[in-house]
């Protein structure tokens, strides 16, 4: 069996995803014995932007410098790091609505045609299939259904679209939201989560 932990937000030992990510890492391996776990930071080790060079050695061509030839290295050993893995979580916090950009790049780098997705007369289809994947996002204010700023969220609707592009079926999103709205509140969420998270495991 083998997991897959990313993290990505950039506040460090402050973060609220790095410690719900952990929390449920540390779950899942301990009810997973013999578990074979990979840990990747995108804060600490941040993978470039894609570049057209990147994409082009993607289709085939040669990488020229020994810089380009590094990067290749670097994302293939991401894509296969997520092709292998049967257990993804993700650490994913909301940033300016979105996801941070350190994993947007990482997104790039596991969104490869012929890989993860194909193109056919039917339309896409997903090759990554067969994995679970559980995406533990934070976010300061609140997003949830029917909340004046339900519309900007474009953290978890845009990894819901993607892990799905790519076939994932089994994808769990666990929430923490409201977190500067208050110590209080943030204690509340912080639990919520994980509480939600260990419940429906034990259901
Ligand atoms: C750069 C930055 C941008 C943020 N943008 C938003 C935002 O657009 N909406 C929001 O509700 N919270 C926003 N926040 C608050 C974070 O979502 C919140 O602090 C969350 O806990 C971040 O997760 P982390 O602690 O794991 O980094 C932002 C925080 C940072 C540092």
């Amino acid at each position: 069996m083998k997991f897959l932990h990313i993290d990505s937000s950039i506040l460090g030992g402050n973060s609220a995803s790095r410690q719900l990510s952990a929390a449920i890492a540390g779950q899942l391996s301990k009810a997973t014995p013999g578990v074979d776990m990979v840990y990747r930071d995108l804060a600490a080790e941040p993978l470039s932007h894609l570049t057209g060079e990147l994409f082009a050695a993607r289709q085939g061509a040669v990488p020229e410098s020994p810089a380009m030839q590094k990067d290749v290295a670097a994302s293939q050993a991401v894509l296969d790091e997520f092709l292998e893995a049967d257990i993804v979580v993700i650490g994913a916090p909301m940033y300016n609505f979105g996801i941070p950009s350190q994993l947007k790049s990482w997104i790039d780098r596991i969104a490869v045609a012929g890989k993860t997705f194909r193109y056919g007369p039917s339309g896409p289809e997903g090759l990554a299939g067969g994995k679970q994947v559980i995406v533990v996002t934070s976010r300061g204010g609140l997003y949830g259904a029917g909340m004046p700023a339900a519309a900007f969220e474009h953290a978890e609707s845009y990894l819901r679209a993607v892990f799905g592009f790519i076939g994932v079926t089994n994808l769990e999103i666990v929430v923490a939201e409201g977190l500067a709205m208050g110590p209080e509140q943030r204690e509340k969420a912080m639990q919520g989560a994980l509480k939600g998270f260990t419940e429906l495991r034990a259901a």
